[in-house]
């Protein structure tokens, strides 16, 4: 087994979160072989940051004798055919969220991986943020009792136009494929599975072919409820997760100045109280980390392809739902 220094690890996609990947990758120790983007000159620039190849093609990269393992960083729509060589030469893959932009399409590379028995792991990174770790240890030790509410909003401002996002054919969606799906993953991780789901989707104020608003109502399998919001359009960011139990509540504050970035409040309780989480790495090198210790064969995926397609079917039910105006059951 080869240590973290001789892993040679491939990009595909080098923009926005491209850059999140190859940092963790070599604060972890591993290097970064090649590179690959359909825009040349994007996979150049990347290649002279990070002092990779530029790959010729995605089947030259797919060759065991070439890399360790791949990170998947390009549109949704691309993460089937991207991720497909790969696995099928099974080398190890870190597939961008959401897994893909149609259930049809998500479960073919869930059979795939099935298939060929690759090491897959899907890239919803908050399941490796520290507040949200230690939500779950929370919850799963009682301090609040049984989970019973989950709420959770992504909102910020996030311009549309000229994005990928923008084009429905890349991104299976606005916000309601892009953020919410990080946020049925969180509900799913930490209250369990969701079994049903009713949503409404707008254009409140970015006119483009997707929603720049998502709201969102789950019933999850073990009884406890959820409510997502998501928008791209609002210049103050108000980004939480809080689960309300019937014993207690955990609420996570995303990136607010000045405020604890998780706390407790007990029945009986007068004052919140905090919990310091500020020594834990931030959660895409603690992702990359899990990843590399998958591939050297010291741990199994926390996040599988199955998390990844169960995440799509609620996202899909979700846009089924604001179109009828009726709960779709999953
Ligand atoms: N985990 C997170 O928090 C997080 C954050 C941002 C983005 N993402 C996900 O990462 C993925 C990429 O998002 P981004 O913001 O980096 O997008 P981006 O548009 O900034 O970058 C995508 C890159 O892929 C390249 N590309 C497009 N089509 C290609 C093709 N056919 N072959 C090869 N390369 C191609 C583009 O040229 C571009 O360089 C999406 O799935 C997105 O949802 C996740």
């Amino acid at each position: 087994m080869k240590s973290l220094s001789e892993l040679k690890i491939g990009i595909v996609g080098c923009g926005g979160i491209s850059r999140a990947h190859v940092t963790a990758y070599r604060q972890a120790g591993a290097r970064i072989a090649l590179v690959y983007d359909v825009n040349r000159a994007a996979a150049a620039a990347l290649a002279k940051e990070v002092g990779a190849q530029v790959a010729d093609s995605l089947a030259s990269m797919a060759d065991p004798g070439a890399i360790d393992a791949a990170s998947i960083c390009t549109p949704p729509a691309f993460h089937l055919e991207h991720c497909l060589p790969f696995v099928r030469a099974r080398i190890p893959v870190l597939c961008e969220k959401p897994l893909e932009i149609s259930v049809p399409r998500a479960k073919r590379l869930a059979t795939e991986v099935k298939k060929h028995r690759s090491l897959f792991l899907t890239a919803y990174c908050h399941r490796f943020h520290p507040p949200v770790i230690e939500a779950r240890k929370l919850i799963a030790s009682g301090a609040i009792g049984r989970p019973l509410f989950f709420r959770n909003m992504f909102a910020g401002k996030f311009v549309l136009r000229g994005n990928h996002r923008a084009d429905p054919k890349l991104s299976g969606g606005g916000c309601v494929a892009d953020n919410a799906a990080h946020a049925v993953d969180i509900f799913r991780f930490l209250v369990g599975d969701v079994t049903a789901v009713q949503a409404q989707v707008a254009n409140v104020a970015q006119k483009e072919k997707v929603e720049d608003f998502g709201l969102l109502f789950l019933r999850g399998k073990k009884g406890c409820y959820g409510e997502i919001a998501c928008c791209y359009s609002t210049p103050v960011a108000t980004n939480f997760v809080e689960v309300l139990g019937d014993k207690g509540t955990i609420t996570i504050n995303y990136w607010v100045p000045g405020r604890p970035d998780i706390t407790i409040r007990r029945e009986g309780d007068t004052a919140d109280t905090v919990i310091d989480v500020s020594q834990a790495p931030d959660r895409f090198v603690a992702e990359i980390r899990h990843f590399l210790d998958c591939v050297a064969g010291n741990a199994k995926p926390a996040v599988t392809v199955a998390d990844g397609l169960a995440s799509a079917e609620v996202i899909a039910a979700a846009y089924a739902s604001a179109k009828s105006g009726k709960l779709i059951r999953i």
